[in-house]
């Protein structure tokens, strides 16, 4: 089975090692010549690196790099059974890559996009085929992220989600199914983990250096929400809260706060501009968190409360099943615990109960109960049995 990959950035060249590590031939496209060269130099490199470090043998290196080949034009992905692309994210420049791919490629051929953000019956919409057409969608960096979610289409025909499913987690990926709705299930579910941090700094209750001691400490994350934001870099943490907020037509629990935008005009993007929430400039002194344990117990059962509140959500809507919205969380962010399994631990009736009582405080949609939590801590329900 020959796969192609379209787009040789971050994610396009993850993507490739992947799947020729499983075994495939891989085709690697980029529009740009330097970007395809710099894939394949970084590619050799990672793989010298597995030999040194005697993860790998030279032997076996060698032969998966032969299995990636660049290529230099489209056409050339004729032959593949399978071409994920992971180019810009732009919903125009995506649809005009499948739309030119569909005039080559064999009829049985999938069409599969990586995207994060753009819905997949949109970039379904304009193909001739449709039904060959999926979400793919990978986590960075993509060949030591166990999590893939598959998101089928409206227009997605049963054997296409399963071909898929099958074959990517034959690639040693652990796969889960979502439904096609804005952040799919982890950059919907985890909005909380930023959103509730940054609220809890903008009211005053902590500090950032607090909040992040808190939430590694006693909620045992391996970091901290700012400190996270700096390292995925804020401008692009924004923009993924933007879009969210926006594909869901304005829910209020969404909305973005000022003090991420600010952090963004002001240029401070966290670790790679050498400025973010923390400053990471040479001789700059860390911030010292409170150590107040009463009041890091208060921030961990809220914002974990949020984030069960997301997750029992996406449940409630069929976004996805609940050992899905669990394994998404655990393996694509590396959250300690899955979140519904986390709330069968504490009581499906608390975690209710603290999500009320922030609601009755605050009065704001944000704090509202996913009625699937009401309804269970009701009943005196548990997720899992
Ligand atoms: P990137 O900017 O590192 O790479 C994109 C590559 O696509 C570049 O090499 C560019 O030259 C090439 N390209 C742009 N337009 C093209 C076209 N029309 N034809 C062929 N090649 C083209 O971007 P990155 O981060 O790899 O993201 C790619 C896709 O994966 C996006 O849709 C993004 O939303 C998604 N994604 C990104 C993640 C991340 O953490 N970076 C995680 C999961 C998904």
């Amino acid at each position: 089975m020959t796969i192609g990959v379209v787009g040789a950035g971050t994610m396009g060249r993850g993507i490739a090692q992947v799947a020729a590590t499983a075994g495939h031939r891989v085709l690697l496209y980029d529009n740009q010549s330097a970007g395809l060269q710099a894939a394949m130099q970084s590619l050799n490199g990672l793989f010298d690196k597995l030999v040194a470090k005697e993860k790998m043998g030279r032997n076996d290196a060698d032969e998966i790099l032969q299995r990636i080949e660049p290529v230099d034009r489209l056409d050339d992905m004729e032959s593949c059974n399978l071409i994920i692309e992971a180019i810009v994210e732009n919903l125009g420049v995506k649809q005009q890559l499948f739309s030119q791919l569909e005039t080559f490629v064999n009829e049985d051929c999938i069409l599969a996009s990586n995207t994060s953000s753009l819905s997949i019956a949109s970039l379904a919409g304009p193909c001739d085929h449709p039904g060959r057409f999926i979400g793919i969608h990978f986590f960075n960096p993509a060949a030591l992220m166990p999590l893939v979610e598959v998101i089928p289409a409206l227009q997605t025909s049963p054997e296409v989600l399963e071909a898929v499913q099958k074959l990517i987690t034959d690639w040693g990926k652990v796969v889960v199914v979502t439904k096609d709705t804005p952040g799919f299930i982890v950059n919907r579910v985890a909005r909380p983990f930023y959103g509730e941090a940054i609220r809890i700094y903008e009211e005053g209750i902590a500090d950032m250096a607090t909040i992040d001691w808190a939430m590694k400490t006693i909620g045992g994350f391996r970091m901290g929400p700012f400190e996270l934001m700096d390292y995925i870099g804020n401008d692009i943490n924004y923009t993924v809260t933007e879009t969210v907020y926006e594909a869901f037509f304005y829910d209020p629990r969404y909305r973005p706060s000022f003090t991420q935008k600010r952090v963004v005009e002001a240029r401070r993007l966290g670790r790679k501009s050498g400025m973010g929430y923390y400053d990471y400039r040479e001789g700059a002194a860390a911030p010292t968190p409170t150590l107040d344990e009463g009041l890091g117990h208060q921030i961990v059962n809220r914002i974990v409360a949020m984030l069960i509140n997301e997750a029992a959500d996406a449940l409630f809507w069929n976004i996805a099943s609940a050992r899905d919205i669990d394994l998404a969380m655990t393996k694509g962010v590396n959250y300690p615990k899955g979140l519904l399994a986390w709330a069968d631990e504490l009581g499906v009736q608390n975690v209710f109960n603290r999500l009320e009582s922030l609601y009755q405080e605050y009065a704001e949609d944000r704090y509202r109960p996913s009625p699937l939590l009401r309804r269970m801590a009701r009943e005196n329900q548990r997720f899992y049995s």
